[in-house]
């Protein structure tokens, strides 16, 4: 196989600096990054930039930025396999991210959902929240990645980001590629214990994935089950119910049929058809529990870890970023040579 063909393809996903992981960023996204790692050169951002643009904390944002790291390590991200870096680590984004300003139209950008949504609850909105996409397309196209492993809610993003490279290649000759957006097939939307809303932090229907085992018992026991299954002999309908859709993704095929079985015929009730869910979620997050714990005791590595990643991708973002200044012109020593 010649070099060219045997080449890995490249991907760059990013994360918002949002503390520890919950049970619906891990189903949703984070397995697939860890699937990701062996078959692809994956760059793993946590975008703290990105996080100026809401209620940026700044008290809690170190702090927020470092159980996210945790939490992707924990989960499986593998600093030998992949590049796990912090967005301000790398300078490069922003650089970029102003040159793009030069090609992106302020009507594509007033045209995203998202900032339609955000700044539609603000008083005064801030640039940032307008250019939030413009740096998301930099994130990507510094590293010229071929794909983006992305939520069904980043669409609209990625075709932007394809937008601006298009027009960019167009005025400066091609360089960028147009990044394609891998939607995870999922598992449909996982909803939150309240049965309801999409699993969020901020709506505290989720639980934590390095929660301690009485954690997960005290937040799995309040999840919303069939509502016709009132008293403990009504028979339940699986197919209605969260949890029994929550157990899809830890019981085995074995486990599932029981579940299923024992629901309509009302021989188990939900507090003890909950009970076997957070076992198989304490069970299967152990060995993260067990990775975030080794990184806290060890702070010196994860230091090490964040360090060699914003290396890694330096090394890379600076080639790209000088190239496109380059093509852009921003490069007055040429006039001297
Ligand atoms: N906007 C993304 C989100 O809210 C986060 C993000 C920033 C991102 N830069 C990115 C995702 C680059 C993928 C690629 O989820
Ligand atoms: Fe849902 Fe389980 Fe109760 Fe059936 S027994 S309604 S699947 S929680």
């Amino acid at each position: 196989m010649s070099e060219e063909a045997g080449r890995k393809k490249r991907v760059l996903s990013g994360m918002q600096p949002s503390g520890e992981l919950h049970l619906g960023n891990y189903l949703g996204a984070l397995r697939q990054w860890v699937e990701m790692q062996d078959e692809y050169d994956c760059f793993f951002c946590i975008v703290d930039y990105h996080a100026l643009t809401g209620d940026s904390e700044p008290e809690t944002l170190p702090s927020r930025t470092i159980d996210m790291a945790v939490s992707l390590l924990a989960a499986g991200l593998d600093p030998e396999k992949c590049t796990l870096f912090v967005q301000s680590d790398v300078p490069e984004h922003t650089e970029l991210a102003w040159l793009f300003n030069a090609v992106t139209p302020v009507g594509d950008l007033e045209r995203m959902t998202q900032y339609k949504d955000k700044s539609s609850r603000v008083e005064s909105i801030p640039a940032g929240l307008l250019n939030y996409p413009i740096l998301q397309a930099a994130d990507i196209l510094i590293y010229r990645a071929d794909a983006v492993p992305v939520g069904e809610d980043q669409r609209q993003h990625l075709e932007l980001t394809r937008e601006i490279a298009r027009k960019w290649n167009a005025r400066y000759g091609e360089y960028f590629p147009e990044t394609e957006a891998i939607i995870p097939k999922v598992v449909g939307r996982i909803k939150g214990l309240d049965g309801d809303a999409k699993m969020s932090k901020s709506l505290d229907n989720t639980v934590g994935i390095l929660a301690e085992p009485d954690e997960v018992w005290a937040r799995v026991r309040t999840a919303v089950t069939d509502p016709q299954r009132v008293r403990r002999d009504d028979p339940g309908r699986p197919e209605v119910c969260n949890v029994f859709a929550l157990h899809g993704h830890f019981g085995s095929s074995e486990q599932l049929a029981d579940i299923d079985a024992q629901c309509r015929s009302a021989s188990r009730g939900c507090v003890d058809c909950k009970r076997i869910l957070a076992d198989n979620i304490v069970e299967s997050f152990a060995p993260m529990r067990e990775r975030a714990a080794e990184l806290r005791a060890h702070p010196e590595r994860l230091r090490e870890i964040l360090r060699t990643g914003a290396e890694k991708a330096r090394t890379v973002a600076k080639e790209t970023l000088a190239e496109t200044r380059r093509r852009m012109g921003i490069d007055w020593s040429s006039a001297l040579d």
